[in-house]
């Protein structure tokens, strides 16, 4: 079954959320991006969380995203990102002026330099609720980010320096209904469910920094 196809097709909403962690919910603000120096202050982390759409390699080399076709505009192979080429996340750091952040499952293994520019943790096929993709739902993938400020590898400093960014595109109702195999008379209740699941999440991403 393909789910994560049907997704695409099904689905076209999508729901992105943009905050600065020391500010009410915000648009970015191109002069804090800029830096100017009277204002605001320097924007050169970027926290990810959610999806496909923002995922730039998190999912396990087992996963579609790393197979052919993927990636065969940019850079010619797959990198793990739902795209022939790059995605959000990567304009979205092009236009601050940063690389790309690391997907934090291949930080473990890879230079540890690159933490500078944040990390990124969402996961393609996910949801705010669990799906088919067993790599961990939005909540599991805000603990992860908590485990490493815990762990000192994020200071409130940098937090102030960083935007989170999070998606929640559909992939909790392609789990409703194609793997569930959900009724359309509850759907309303889920989507409501899904909603208020993915409120806890973006006040707890707040409440982080
Ligand atoms: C997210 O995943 C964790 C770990 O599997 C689970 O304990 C938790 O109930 C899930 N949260 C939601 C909102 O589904
Ligand atoms: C890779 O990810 C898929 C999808 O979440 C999962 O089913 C599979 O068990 C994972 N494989 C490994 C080796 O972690």
């Amino acid at each position: 079954m393909d789910t994560q196809k049907n997704s695409s097709f099904i689905f076209s909403v999508l729901v992105l959320f943009f905050f600065l962690f020391d500010s009410t919910f915000s648009l970015i603000d191109q002069a804090d991006v800029q830096n100017d120096g009277s204002q605001g202050h320097s924007l050169s982390k970027l926290f990810l969380f959610g999806d496909s759409y923002l995922d730039t390699g998190n999912n396990n080399l087992t996963v579609r995203c790393w197979k052919f076709p993927y990636g065969i505009a940019v850079p010619g192979v797959p990198t793990g990102r739902y795209s022939d080429g790059l995605i959000f996340t990567d304009f979205l750091a092009s236009f601050m002026g940063i690389d790309s952040p690391l997907p934090y499952t291949q930080w473990i293994i890879l230079s540890k330099s690159r933490v500078t520019f944040g990390m990124n943790f969402a996961h393609g096929g996910t949801g705010v609720f669990d799906t088919w993709m067993k790599e961990g739902n939005m909540t599991t993938q805000i603990n992860s980010f908590k485990q490493y400020i815990a762990n000192g590898v994020y200071n409130q400093r940098e937090l102030d320096e960083s935007i989170a960014v999070v998606s929640n595109a559909g992939n909790d109702y392609t789990q409703y209904y194609a793997v569930d195999r959900g009724t359309h008379e509850e759907y309303q209740a889920f989507a409501a469910k899904v909603i208020d699941q993915l409120e806890l999440n973006l006040r707890e991403i707040k409440k982080i920094g």
